[in-house]
């Protein structure tokens, strides 16, 4: 019989995204409607270790649905992949009689939450990356307010790019994705767009620019971080353009800013589904939307998964610069 949820914990980990505020707001409101108590835990994983947590009502995630960052704070933990680690934390856990865990990060933390699993404590996911590198999920809360922010900048870069006839190369996050970079692209209407998942010649694409410019004012190339420096690009392309290049790292910018209508509204989907979930005996599965359906994916499916990127928009993105 599934064990009755009295009682649940919620946490943040890994990068912050935006939306995890409303993530929380959601899980605590729909959480107290179905008669389960909600304790935070500060600093992610850090918190379960040290056993720093506070109830959360109503009241206190008022006012947070329109805050980036996240109030639980966030971080790496290293203490938690010790065997040391989980068992204090668990332990922790037990002894607060807390029934499960919602972990609301990406891939990282999803392998805590596993563990957890497996040493007894029922932990569902939901995820919050920038990055949206998540198998198993379309979106991912957090992707869509950085994407909305990195466009309103490249639109401020253009107008000096074009002003000063130059080229401009963009440096956008992505450790291992091009998901945010070949996005970007196509909205904010970019020449070039470099990405980790498809290797591409600098003096290739160098040339290929030199070549372009003719009747252009202005050229913007997007590079994700975990494709190639930024400052790497803008050297090839000068050996061979005569025009002036210039580099600009968006950095930790893009993960800032007050979250778009669709994470805000993500938030709220998500969380009911981790509740239900939970709730119907379900557990060590992350909650993700797939052809606009929300669902539960199971953690292991999520890990042996490898999510593509779409290879048509990366090519329209070229296509639509000509
Ligand atoms: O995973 C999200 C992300 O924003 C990546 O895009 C980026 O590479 C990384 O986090 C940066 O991490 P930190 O904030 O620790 O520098």
């Amino acid at each position: 019989m599934a064990k009755q949820i009295k009682r649940i914990g919620v946490l943040t980990s890994g990068g912050d995204a935006s939306g995890m505020n409303a993530v929380i707001r959601s899980i605590v409101r729909y959480s107290i409607y179905k008669n389960i108590e909600v304790y935070g835990y500060y600093e992610g994983f850090k918190g379960l270790i040290a056993n720093n947590y506070k109830l959360l009502s109503n009241n206190s995630v008022g006012g947070i649905i329109d805050r980036g960052g996240t109030f639980l704070f966030t971080a790496r933990s290293e203490e938690f992949k010790t065997k040391e680690g989980l068992i204090t934390a668990k332990n922790n856990l037990e002894s607060n009689n807390i029934d499960a865990l919602v972990i609301i990060g990406g891939d990282g933390s999803f392998r805590g939450a596993r563990d957890l699993n497996n040493s007894g404590i029922n932990a569902v996911g939901i995820p919050a990356t920038i990055d949206n590198d998540i198998y198993g999920t379309d979106y991912s809360i957090g992707f869509d307010t950085a994407l909305n922010v990195i466009i309103s900048l490249i639109s401020k870069i253009r107008d000096t790019a074009s002003s000063h006839e130059r080229i401009f190369v963009i440096e956008v996050m992505g450790r291992n994705s091009g998901e945010l970079a070949i996005k970007a692209s196509v909205a904010a209407g970019a020449d070039y767009v470099l990405i980790p998942e498809i290797k591409v010649d600098l003096v290739k694409i160098s040339n290929a620019i030199k070549n372009h410019r003719e009747g252009k004012r202005h050229t913007l190339v997007i590079v994700a971080e975990g494709a190639a420096k930024a400052t790497d690009v803008a050297a090839s392309i000068k050996l061979l353009v005569e025009h002036e290049v210039r580099i600009s790292v968006l950095g930790h910018i893009q993960r800032g800013g007050s979250p778009s209508a669709m994470d805000r509204i993500l938030a709220a989907q998500f969380a009911q589904k981790a509740i239900d979930f939970l709730i119907s005996g379900g557990t060590n599965a992350m909650v993700g939307i797939q052809n606009n359906e929300i669902k539960t994916v199971p953690f292991e499916e999520v890990f042996n998964g490898k999510k593509e990127i779409d290879r048509n928009l990366y090519e329209l993105a070229h296509i639509l610069a000509l």
